[in-house]
């Protein structure tokens, strides 16, 4: 870890990037007009002087303009990515250098992933952040389990134990803090005195939110962001269609159309997935449980069958469902040579790559970064399965645009306001809220002059 001349810690790949990322920024800034009006409105009465913001959030170019919007409202701030592969680490060294702490990089190991995580709770003797944003949930996590298993220890004097779980990742989660509680027993729990709330922007961590307030371990507010409408329909929906088609075909040089290409799951990410899969002249399949997704499907002219009936037919497969162990080994040893296989959705459970990357004898080439094809020994047949089965759009292609993130990103720093102001009075409980219905309107209306939009307005005879 390193220090700026301005005293902001920082872990990135190359301060060297940091002109050519602040370049790209201020192209960004042009095209993420709320932020952008967030920071004229107000920047000048800096409501969030004193706020102390840990971001656990894909260290992008649009991001970047997050970051230091929150900064122009007065607040610290201390970032890291969510995902090992989705730092752009031009956006990284431009922040760390200007604006706030960033532990960030492309290609981190799942340790360093968490590592950085760590360090951008960490705010020193004082503790830890008053707001978070997260995405994905991760920053959230590591509090959850901290506080839980420093209870255990306070109960039982026995600290966590990473080989009682099989699960890779949570060893890696259960090691950093029990190595953290050598030093310090009461980390989390001061983590979590001090908080005041977190924004949340993704479906499946949202899910885990509301989970966690029914069983009633939610230790502090929440605001979902994901279901601002400005967020599920430009972020999820259509958010995903450059970046989806431009992922495949920056990894592979696949020609798209006429390929069969099946999409697993058809809620929000999995529409915009589909569409853009078909505009780029794919024949689209799809796979659901839900009978009332797979009736829109149908109506838009996809066929709905199981990826059994499928799997040895299609060249390219997308998981966008959230969901846990959708695309097994077994499937990809039934797929034709060469097959495409790639994971939009936001965990890295959907694809099973232990039991791909475990399997005998079989064997990895890496073609580019974040592109592998895995080769059986029996068949010597092969799948290409791109960014390791992560979410592909952020690990190998340039991710959302900046109208969809910046829609998305005005969500969170409305939260954050929302929490901060709020923070005294009682408003916000340890529950999960949305935010109204008139700042999810007032988002989405000051993107539309920016696109030449003039709004009709309601007459009172119209209205009433
Ligand atoms: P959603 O809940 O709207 O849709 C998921 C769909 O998958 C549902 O229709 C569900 O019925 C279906 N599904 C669940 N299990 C299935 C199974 N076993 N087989 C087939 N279909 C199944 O969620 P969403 O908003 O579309 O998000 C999907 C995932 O993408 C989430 O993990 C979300 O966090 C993530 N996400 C990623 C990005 C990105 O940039 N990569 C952006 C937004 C959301
Ligand atoms: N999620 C999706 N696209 C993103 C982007 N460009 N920056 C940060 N998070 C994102």
């Amino acid at each position: 870890m390193e220090r700026t001349a301005s005293g902001h810690e920082y872990k990135v790949k190359d301060m060297l990037q940091a002109d050519f990322g602040r370049l790209e920024i201020e192209l960004a800034e042009d095209q993420m007009p709320a932020l952008m009006s967030c920071r004229s409105v107000f920047g000048p009465s800096q409501p969030l002087k004193g706020a102390r913001i840990t971001g656990s959030l894909h260290m992008t170019i649009q991001t970047a303009v997050l970051i230091e919007t929150l900064t122009t409202l007065g607040a610290e701030v201390r970032w890291c990515s969510g995902n090992i592969f989705s730092t752009q680490d031009h956006a990284a060294a431009a922040i760390a250098r200007d604006s706030a702490a960033v532990f960030a990089w492309k290609g981190e190991t799942p340790q360093e992933y968490w590592w950085c995580i760590k360090r951008a709770l960490d705010w020193g003797l004082g503790g830890g952040p008053d707001l978070i944003v997260d995405d994905g949930g991760d920053a959230t996590l590591l509090i959850h389990e901290g506080v839980k298993a420093e209870e255990a220890y306070r109960n039982t004097g026995r600290l966590p134990d990473p080989p009682s779980t099989d699960k890779a990742e949570f060893q890696i989660v259960l090691t950093i803090i029990r190595d953290g509680m050598k030093t310090d027993p009461k980390r989390y729990h001061k983590m979590k005195e001090r908080l005041v709330g977190v924004s949340e922007a993704t479906t499946t961590a949202v899910e885990r939110l509301y989970r966690m307030q029914a069983n009633g371990t939610l230790l502090f507010p929440a605001i979902n962001v994901n279901d601002s409408i400005t967020q599920s329909k430009f972020q999820n929906l259509c958010g995903c269609r450059p970046s989806g088609p431009d992922g495949l075909m920056m990894a592979t040089d696949v020609e798209i159309a006429g390929k069969v290409a099946v999409v697993c799951g058809y809620g929000d990410v999995g529409k915009d997935r589909a569409a853009a899969l078909k505009q780029a002249g794919a024949r689209v399949i799809l796979t659901e449980i839900d009978p009332i997704c797979a009736l829109q499907a149908l109506m838009e002219g996809i066929q709905v069958l199981t990826l059994e009936d499928v799997v040895s037919e299609a060249d390219i497969f997308v998981t966008a469902t959230g969901n846990r162990d959708i695309i097994t080994v077994d499937h990809i040893r039934k797929m034709k040579n060469n097959a495409i296989v790639c994971n939009i959705g936001r965990f890295n459970n959907a694809i099973d790559m232990p039991g791909l990357e475990n399997f005998p004898g079989v064997k990895r080439f890496t073609t580019n970064p974040q592109t592998d094809r895995w080769v059986f020994p029996d068949t010597e047949s092969g799948v290409i399965v791109l960014a390791e089965g992560r979410l592909v759009n952020l690990g190998r292609a340039a991710s959302h645009p900046n109208l969809a993130t910046s829609c998305s990103f005005t969500n969170h720093a409305i939260a954050q306001l929302e929490l901060w102001m709020e923070r005294h009075t009682g408003k916000y409980e340890k529950k999960v809220y949305v935010l109204p219905k008139h700042l999810d309107e007032k988002v989405a209306s000051l993107h539309l002059g920016k696109l030449g939009a003039k709004l009709t307005e309601l007459s009172k005879e119209h209205a009433d």
